[in-house]
Order: structure tokens, then C-alpha cells, then sequence
């Protein structure tokens, strides 16, 4: 089942969570996303979640850090997650963790993790194929909405892709916890870049900014825009080698689900499927000139219409 999200953070929208579980009795846990980095209303989901009686996944992700009503992201719910892949707040190339107090939980996770297959040659050989095949995919979809359903069948394919055991733990873990002293900065540093960007762009009338959050621990600065000048956005600034992505799409169109009662449109997250943009803000792959001429450039690629408040 999918839950739509909100209009201005981009994460689960808890009125529609609630529809959701008034109208089904399919849903068996809610998995919240901190997606971008930023905060959803943790409190309204968790006691939704209480008050049908679903456990909660509290995916952090992409947050590691961020706070809410004191109380850490992947601290909510059931089970929390953080993920320590490619490109995340703390990157150390693979690996994640699952934290939980239940110990019926935690002995099942200890339990799976015994009979993942080792990472090896095949498992890296299935990523570059998944890469290629994912982003053709994706143009047939975008040329043709029902192509869409071509991607139904990716996480059974590409099933050892998402889930496998590391060969180099020990190592890993120590990059992890190093990592974890140095966060204060690294968050710091990407707060910085995030305001920059929030400040430079709020001029441009045809651009929408994320709502600000308390506690959040931004991934990326992620923007709307109308959609039909996103396209010309992204190839100038791609044009001039700066890093650009238009995730997220929304999944709902990929996963064609059609039990009566499960299915309710996801307009926000279908809306934002062509609206979004996010820049990047780690400080391993971006500097503070980086930043400003990444401003620079929008200002030149929106001109003339970006001057409304100036
Ligand atoms: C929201 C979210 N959950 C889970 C994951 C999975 O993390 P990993 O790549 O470490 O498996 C990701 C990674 O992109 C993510 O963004």
C-alpha cells in the first residue's frame, strides 16, 4: 500500500497514513522516511501506528543525526534504520544497521544475517546490469506512463543487490564509528551548504523550497519546480558538470497494486515525480565556490524570471 507524502518536506503525509488505515486492514507496518534528510511528524505517525495496532519502521536512512522533539531519528517505532552506503551522511561504501529493543526482532535480523550470500564478482557485475537496465527502464517509462509496470519485476531480479554481507566488516565498522566522532561537522557543514542554497533560490518565482525542520540533518537540498522548466535545469547545470538528480520518482505507478481498498492515489508524490531537483551538499563531493557558482548558474539558466524579491 502506498502512502502519499507532503507537498513541503517530500516525507509520509500523516493525514493520508490515517485514511489509509481506517479503509485497510492490509498494512502490517508503516515504513517512514526521512527522506532529503528531513523530519516527518513522528509523533502523529507513531501513534497512528499505536492506535491501528501496525509496527513502525522508522527508516533514517538518509538522516543519520537528525532530531525530533528530541528524540533521535531511527529512535521511532519498531525498528530503526541507517544506512552507511554510497553517498550517505556517513559513507563508508556499503553497509547499514538495523536497531531495535525487541529481542524477537533483533534474533530474527542476527538469524537472516547468517544465510546472506557474501558480496562477490557476480553480485558487483548485477549492479552495473541493474544501473543500465534501471535507467532504460526509467526512458521507456517516461516516454510511456504503462511501461511503467516494467519495473514490478526488479526487486525479485536484483534481489542479492539490495541485501548481502560485507567481506571486510571489521574494517568498515571502525570506518563507522570514526565517522560517527567526526558528525557534529560533517552535519555542520552540510546545514551551511542547505541555507546557502535555501537563501539564494527563495528569489526565483517558478521555484518552491522545502519547509524548514528543527533538527533535520540534511542529504540533499531538494527543491520543486515547475515541471515544465525542470528539464532544461537539469541538462544546464549536468552541462556544466555539476551533480544533479531528480530523485524521487513515485513508486505508486510502478507497482500497480488493484486489491479494492488499497489502492489510493499518491497525487503529491506523483506531482513531485516532476518537480523535484536535489543538489548535492556533502562536503566530500562539494565546497563552499562550488555551491555559489552552482547558484550562479540557476540564476543564469532561470533568468528572466527569477526576479521577484531581489
Ligand atoms: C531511505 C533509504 N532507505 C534504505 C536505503 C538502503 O540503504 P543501503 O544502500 O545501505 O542498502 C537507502 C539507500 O539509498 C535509502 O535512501
Amino acid at each position: 500500500v502506498f502512502c502519499d507524502v507532503s507537498e513541503d518536506d517530500y516525507t509520509l503525509d500523516p493525514n493520508h497514513l490515517e485514511k489509509i488505515l481506517t479503509i485497510t486492514n492490509d498494512v502490517i507496518a508503516v515504513v517512514v522516511v526521512s527522506c532529503f534528510g528531513h523530519v516527518p511528524a513522528m509523533q502523529r505517525i507513531t501513534d497512528l501506528c499505536k492506535e491501528y495496532n501496525v509496527y513502525l519502521i522508522d527508516d533514517a536512512a538518509q538522516s543519520i543525526g537528525g532530531i525530533c522533539n528530541g528524540k533521535p531519528l531511527s529512535g521511532w517505532g519498531d525498528v530503526g534504520i541507517l544506512s552507511f552506503g554510497h553517498s550517505k551522511i556517513i559513507d563508508v561504501g556499503y553497509g547499514g544497521a538495523i536497531l531495535t529493543d525487541d529481542t524477537s526482532i533483533y534474533q530474527y535480523c542476527k538469524d537472516l544475517n547468517e544465510t546472506l550470500p557474501l558480496i562477490d564478482e557476480r553480485v558487483l557485475k548485477l549492479r552495473s546490469i541493474y544501473s543500465k537496465t534501471y535507467y532504460t527502464v526509467e526512458k521507456l517509462a517516461s516516454e510511456n506512463e504503462e511501461l511503467s509496470a516494467l519495473f514490478w519485476p526488479f526487486p525479485q531480479i536484483f534481489k542479492e543487490l539490495y541485501i548481502f554481507r560485507d567481506t571486510d566488516l571489521n574494517r568498515r565498522i571502525d570506518d563507522i564509528i570514526d565517522n560517527i566522532d567526526n558528525l557534529p561537522a560533517i552535519l555542520g557543514e552540510r546545514k551551511r551548504y542547505w541555507d546557502i542554497y535555501r537563501d539564494r533560490l527563495k528569489k526565483h518565482r517558478s521555484i518552491k523550497l522545502p519547509r524548514m525542520c528543527d533538527g533535520m540533518s540534511p542529504w540533499r537540498f531538494t527543491f520543486r519546480i515547475q515541471k515544465t522548466k525542470r528539464t532544461s535545469l537539469v541538462e544546464g547545470l549536468r552541462a556544466r558538470n555539476i551533480d544533479v538528480s531528480t530523485w524521487y520518482p513515485s513508486l505508486q505507478p510502478r507497482y500497480p497494486v488493484s486489491e479494492p481498498g488499497n489502492f489510493i492515489n499518491c497525487g503529491v508524490a506523483n506531482t513531485l515525480s516532476y518537480e523535484l531537483v536535489n543538489l548535492w551538499i556533502d562536503p566530500l563531493n562539494t565546497n563552499l565556490s562550488r555551491v555559489l557558482y552552482t547558484c550562479d548558474i540557476i540564476d543564469e539558466l532561470l533568468h528572466p524570471n527569477y526576479l521577484i524579491n531581489k
